[in-house]
């Protein structure tokens, strides 16, 4: 026994002693469980065994409540399985991280966990341990975090799609003047990366400078800390500048932003408008002017006829040292310039009697060129380039001479210390857009003459009023100002269309369009120009003609030229005629050929009832049988 008593001692000590251990972890479990900041509790068998006073609070329920409850009626529905998965796998053997999922405490609260979770025997038995965290507020924290982040993310979809969304170039530039930001119409008008924008100076990307540019409503903002604007012209483009600075909490200006508005097209559609607009009112004007030219030109040249008719006769039947001739005279020669006043007043008012042919500008002006040369004298240098292949145009020559030689004249006197001017011709195409803007011309072909000096020049003010009757910046005496009136009726009677440029103390270039087209042009006759001008006169002429319409036509010019006329149809009618007028016949017009009889055969027995006449011979071709003599 005694052998057996220590022994027994031994055993009984040790259980002592695995008692005391026993109670001591126990005691020490409890104790850290209880102070611990983290919920502990065990489940066995799904229910709660234990809880500490942590997981107490959390949870809401009491110790008693919670022992015995089932563990899964803590958890949020939507994270049960999950919960249940873990569950699985832990008894499995698995090791588990830490994990997140939301519980409902006594009250209904939604509050989020964050659990890891061990496999312990407990009282015999497996049974899970948890550790239990409340992470609820960082939850809270973290939802604020990524909802403010969606909402910032939002915003800056929103914010850059309205920048997107405006079409003007956006740019954000710092105080070194170096781009931060530009929006996507830079990107897709310039087809260029942002990476080439951003960090370069604003000058050198826009205006290839390599230091700041003079005027600049950016760098104005830094300075003032207000917005600022500017129009600026930038490799023929018009942009609107407009400069918003952006200001810190110091007061600072940290950046400008920069709207720049391309207003090109917008500009110079208004420029185009306003230039309409200009020139309706000036063709108005032209209008209006030339209907009251017109008419007092139309009623002073009937005036001007009586007065010139009766001059006539008087003079024709004075003696020729009647006192009164000489005042007679100066009657004649006064109203004779003021009939040339109102031949072109009719021309600028377009009522003229033009003569209209096909013709090529370019011989018209190689036949002109010596007339030319002499009227602008030594110290000009004529130059002309005429266009190879000229188009032809309707005009009257004689008018059209006319109207060079005006603007000639014009060149000589705008140098008077000597010059150049040339005389260019070119085939031109007036386009839509010209005939936009320049009332009463249509697009199309047009032939165009540009007669250019190297003068004095115009300013605006007076080339505004140039083509007006009697504007002249000349002296009393050396220019009516009637000259480019003259003109401007010509060209515009011909369909055409007349352009100054003019700098002053470069020189001036007038170019008249006149519309081209496409027939041969007509051999004129040099004697069939200046139509205007032939003499009228108030003798008797027998018109001898057996074809009606040219008699008809022969007797209407040389009635209207003041001319009492006799016609006759046939040889017959015309011995008729010489033998019973009473009055004289200064003038046979005589048709070469004549059925039956030749011109000249019938002169000569016209000749042998009467001598007082002389005769003009009229053919549309040279007759053989015509003697140098009768020539
Ligand atoms: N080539 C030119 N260079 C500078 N000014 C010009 C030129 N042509 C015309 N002008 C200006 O236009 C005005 C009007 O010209 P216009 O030919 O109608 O009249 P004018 O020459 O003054 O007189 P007129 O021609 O009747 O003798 C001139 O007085 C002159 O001021
Ligand atoms: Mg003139």
């Amino acid at each position: 026994h005694i052998r057996l008593l220590p022994a027994a001692v031994e055993r009984g000590l040790q259980e002592v002693g695995l008692k005391r251990q026993q109670r001591e972890a126990e005691e020490l479990f409890q104790n850290l469980a209880a102070n611990s900041p983290v919920g502990v509790y065990i489940v066995q068998e799904s229910k709660f065994v234990y809880a500490n006073a942590r997981f107490q609070g959390f949870s809401g329920y009491s110790k008693e409540e919670l022992i015995g409850k089932k563990a899964i009626s803590l958890v949020f529905p939507d994270d049960r399985e999950r919960v249940r998965e873990n569950a699985i796998a832990m008894l499995k053997g698995e090791r588990l991280i830490p994990y997140e999922f939301r519980i409902i405490n006594k009250s209904g609260e939604v509050k989020w966990a964050l659990e890891s979770v061990s496999s312990i025997p407990y009282q015999g038995k497996r049974a899970t341990l948890g550790c239990y965290q409340d992470i609820t507020q960082h939850k809270l924290i973290e939802e604020a975090v990524k909802s403010n982040e969606e909402k910032y993310r939002s915003l800056y979809q929103e914010f850059q799609a309205i920048l997107d969304a405006i079409p003007d170039n956006l740019l954000l530039i710092t105080p070194e003047l170096k781009i931060e930001w530009v929006n996507r119409v830079i990107l897709t008008s310039t087809g260029k990366e942002a990476s080439e924008f951003i960090g370069k100076h604003c000058y050198q990307i826009w205006h290839s400078r390599s230091e700041p540019c003079e005027v600049c409503p950016v760098q104005r903002s830094f300075l003032s800390q207000q917005p600022d604007f500017q129009e600026i012209r930038n490799r023929g483009k018009i942009f609107e500048i407009y400069s918003v600075p952006i200001i810190d909490e110091t007061g600072k200006v940290k950046g400008v932003v920069e709207l720049a508005r391309n207003v090109t097209e917008k500009k110079l559609a208004l420029e185009e408008m306003m230039n309409l607009q200009d020139q309706l009112r000036q063709a108005q004007k032209m209008e209006a002017i030339g209907r009251l030219a017109g008419g007092i030109a139309h009623d002073f040249n009937n005036l001007l006829t009586v007065i010139q008719g009766h001059t006539e006769i008087s003079l024709n039947t004075l003696r020729k040292d009647d006192p009164l001739r000489p005042r007679l005279e100066e009657i004649a020669q006064a109203a004779n310039r003021a009939a040339n006043l109102t031949r072109q007043l009719l021309a600028f008012s377009r009522r003229q009697v033009l003569n209209f042919r096909t013709i090529d500008l370019n011989s018209l002006l190689a036949d002109l060129e010596k007339m030319l040369r002499r009227i602008i004298g030594e110290e000009i240098e004529l130059v002309t380039s005429f266009a190879e292949d000229l188009g032809r145009i309707k005009a009257d020559p004689g008018a059209l001479e006319q109207a060079i030689i005006n603007l000639v004249v014009n060149a000589k006197d705008a140098m008077p210390q000597g010059g150049w001017l040339t005389i260019r011709t070119a085939n031109i195409e007036l386009t839509e857009s010209y005939a936009r803007t320049h009332p009463g011309i249509l697009p199309g072909s047009y032939v165009m003459v540009a007669v250019t000096d190297t003068g004095i020049g115009m300013s605006k003010e007076i080339q505004a009023q140039i083509f007006e009757p009697f504007f002249t910046t000349k002296e009393v005496g050396k220019g009516t100002g009637l000259g480019l009136s003259t003109v401007y009726g010509i060209i515009k009677q011909c369909g055409g269309d007349i352009e100054v440029e003019s700098e002053l103390g470069k020189g001036t270039t007038f170019k008249l369009y006149l519309p081209r087209v496409d027939e041969p042009a007509e051999i004129i006759d040099k004697k069939d120009r200046f139509v205007a001008e032939f003499p009228g006169g108030n003798e008797t002429i027998l018109v001898i003609e057996d074809d009606p319409a040219v008699s008809k036509v022969a007797c209407q010019i040389l009635t209207q030229l003041g001319y009492t006329v006799l016609v006759a149809e046939s040889s017959g009618d015309a011995l008729v005629i010489c033998e019973q007028e009473k009055k004289p016949i200064h003038l046979i017009l005589a048709d070469v050929v004549m059925p039956k009889i030749s011109g000249p055969e019938l002169i000569e027995r016209l000749a042998k009832v009467r001598q007082d006449f002389k005769v003009l011979y009229m053919s549309g071709y040279v007759d053989k049988k015509f003697t140098k003599k009768e020539k």
